[in-house]
């Protein structure tokens, strides 16, 4: 058990094996075509770093069968310039909610109740979804960042990875982007043993509690939050993203 609490570096509550690896994350160097993403935890990781490496290979569906996805894409606070994806904070909460009662590596999520405030308050793994967000949105013009919606992926999925085509520098014709779009749906990727975690010990992952491959929706938070829960939500929201431009289509 007090293995799984979080401990905080630099304000930051993570997991005890990034902790571990605090010095290597802190010393990673990027080289100038690494390309790096940047998610909160449960906005789409998985879905975009199945995208790139489909990218990357022209559509290739065996050659990004080669791998599980944890291994074609080390997690740097794991092992060793950005594209950070970012999806609505309340389904965002509602997937990591779910994401704690699985994981077996994470703190107990407690109850629903006692969830949200822990999400609202921050003291989440990998921090608090608002400096997240916030933070990378602000200097995202500043630098080479690609920065995607995860809400966009799923209304127009073809446009969005178009764009990661281009900040990839690649250029796939119509077909490949198509069937790119295709073996990257949520239906696809649920199946597929190389992206949805089946692969991962129940010991460290229980899918029977809830699927690493959940739903894949934009607005399960309205079968979560209550009414009053999401009022106090928004005004929150609006505290903690003042004098933020970012917009997201569902709030
Ligand atoms: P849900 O729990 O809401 O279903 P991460 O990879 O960062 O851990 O994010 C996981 C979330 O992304 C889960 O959300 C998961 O279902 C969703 N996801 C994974 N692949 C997806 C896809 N191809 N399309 C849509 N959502 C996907």
């Amino acid at each position: 058990e007090a293995q799984l609490q979080l401990r905080e570096v630099a304000g930051i509550p993570l997991q005890a094996s990034t902790v571990d690896n605090w010095n290597q994350i802190q010393n990673f160097e990027a080289k100038p075509d690494d390309l790096l993403i940047c998610t909160y935890p449960k906005s789409g990781t998985t879905w975009i770093q199945e995208i790139v490496d489909m990218i990357e290979h022209n559509g290739d569906v065996e050659k990004c069968q080669r791998a599980i996805i944890q291994h074609r894409h080390p997690f740097i606070e794991w092992a060793r310039p950005p594209q950070p994806s970012a999806r609505n904070a309340k389904d965002c909460m509602v997937s990591y909610y779910h994401f704690q009662r699985m994981n077996q590596m994470l703190p107990d999520p407690g109850t629903w109740e006692e969830y949200f405030e822990t999400f609202i308050s921050g003291k989440v793994g990998w921090g608090s979804w608002y400096d997240h967000v916030k933070g990378w949105w602000e200097i995202k013009d500043r630098y080479q960042i690609l920065f995607l919606f995860y809400e966009d992926i799923k209304q127009d999925p073809k446009h969005e990875i178009q764009k990661v085509m281009q900040f990839m520098g690649k250029n796939l014709d119509e077909t490949v982007l198509d069937k790119i779009v295709q073996e990257t749906s949520f239906e696809k990727m649920k199946e597929n043993p190389m992206v949805n975690r089946s692969t991962v010990p129940k010991s460290i992952l229980d899918q029977s509690i809830s699927p690493f491959m959940r739903k894949g929706t934009v607005g399960d938070w309205k079968n979560h939050f209550t009414v009053a829960q999401n009022e106090r939500f928004n005004e929150i929201y609006r505290q903690k993203m003042e004098g933020s431009s970012i917009h997201f289509t569902e709030l």
